[in-house]
């Protein structure tokens, strides 16, 4: 079975700005992909190659065994999209924009009507379905979004930023909308600007910086790439933490305000037995000593430092 999704060398310039420079991912059938990357790393461009909206200057893509090239009527027969910015018409009904969306994918009104109100039940919006959209919240909004993405039971589902700008609630809601979809075969490629989203739903990460993948694997992976287990220490007194850091790698790092010593370790287990055995002899207080992985956010800025810096120079 051919993947989903396979971008190789990917490059699309504007002007003298390269927004993709060898951009390239590859998604396995009924997968969720997360593509993660800060402000202007090039998300949204590489979505807009991948649906046939934007013709990349080099490189290959192909969405669902068909090349966005040669024959984008063949991937856009099989793909869903759901923009960072919504299509929705605010004086329609939810139920409404989707039988809209239906007419125009030219699925005929009573399969359109029947669609509507199969994805309405399935994103809990059957109660509010004849209400005007202007009177939803962020979170149905954006759940009746991923509805009219979904009205000609697309192979492959792209979401770009599908949270952004939603509170706390609304991203939770979305978040198990995409879940559904889960299971029932739909491939999903998400671009996010948060690491937690890309960790709860994807299966494999794609971190993007400057148009080009910096790093491609499961969370777990990318996490194991920083260096594996950390150790945490708080102690009792702060004047203590140089004293504790010496008794860790060379790379420990100091949180003054949080009396906290970081450090990477290799063996957990023969580490944290000899830092113990180090904290009683010199006789540190300490409040807590904790055995962790490195969350994806140190990933990330450990990935995506270097660029970061860059930006903070320039402005
Ligand atoms: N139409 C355009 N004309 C000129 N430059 C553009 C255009 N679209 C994007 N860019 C530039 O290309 C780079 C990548 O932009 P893109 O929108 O793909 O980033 P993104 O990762 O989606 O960012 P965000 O998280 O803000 O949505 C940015 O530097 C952006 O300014
Ligand atoms: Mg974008």
């Amino acid at each position: 079975m051919t993947d989903a999704i396979v971008a190789e060398g990917v490059r699309k310039r504007y002007g003298d700005k390269a927004a993709l420079d060898g951009f390239g991912l590859t998604v396995a059938r009924g997968a969720v992909h997360g593509v993660l990357g800060p402000n202007g790393a090039g998300k949204t461009t590489a979505v807009r190659v991948m649906t046939t909206l934007l013709r990349a200057d080099g490189g290959r893509v192909e969405v669902a065994g068909h090349d966005v090239r040669r024959d984008p009527g063949a991937v856009r027969r099989r793909i869903g999209l759901l923009g960072q910015h919504a299509a929705l018409d605010e004086e329609l009904s939810g139920r409404q924009n989707l039988e809209m969306f239906g007419r125009l994918y030219h699925l005929g009104a009573r399969r359109s009507g029947t669609r509507a109100d199969a994805l309405l039940a399935r994103f809990g919006l059957a109660d509010t379905g004849r209400k005007a959209v202007k009177a939803y919240s962020g979170g149905m909004r954006r759940r009746l979004d991923l509805a009219a993405s979904l009205i000609t039971d697309p192979e492959v589902l792209f979401l770009d930023e599908p949270t952004t700008g939603l509170d706390p609630r609304g991203r939770a809601e979305v978040w198990d909308a995409v879940r559904s979809l889960v299971g029932d075969g739909t491939t999903v490629l998400l671009t996010t600007q948060y690491l937690e989203e890309a960790d709860q739903l994807a299966d494999r990460i794609s971190v993007v910086d400057r148009g080009r993948v910096v790093a491609d694997g499961t969370p777990d992976d990318l996490k194991a790439e920083l260096g594996g287990d950390r150790i945490d220490v708080v102690v009792h007194d702060a004047a203590q933490l140089p004293r504790v850091a010496a008794m860790l790698t060379p790379d420990a790092t100091v949180d003054a305000d949080r009396r906290l010593v970081s450090s990477p370790v290799s063996d957990r287990m023969a580490a944290l037995s000899a830092l113990v055995q180090d904290l009683r002899t010199a006789g540190v207080e300490v409040e807590d000593v904790a055995l962790r992985r490195p969350t994806l956010d140190e990933v990330f800025l450990h990935l995506t430092g270097g660029a970061q810096r860059t930006k903070e120079a320039a402005a």
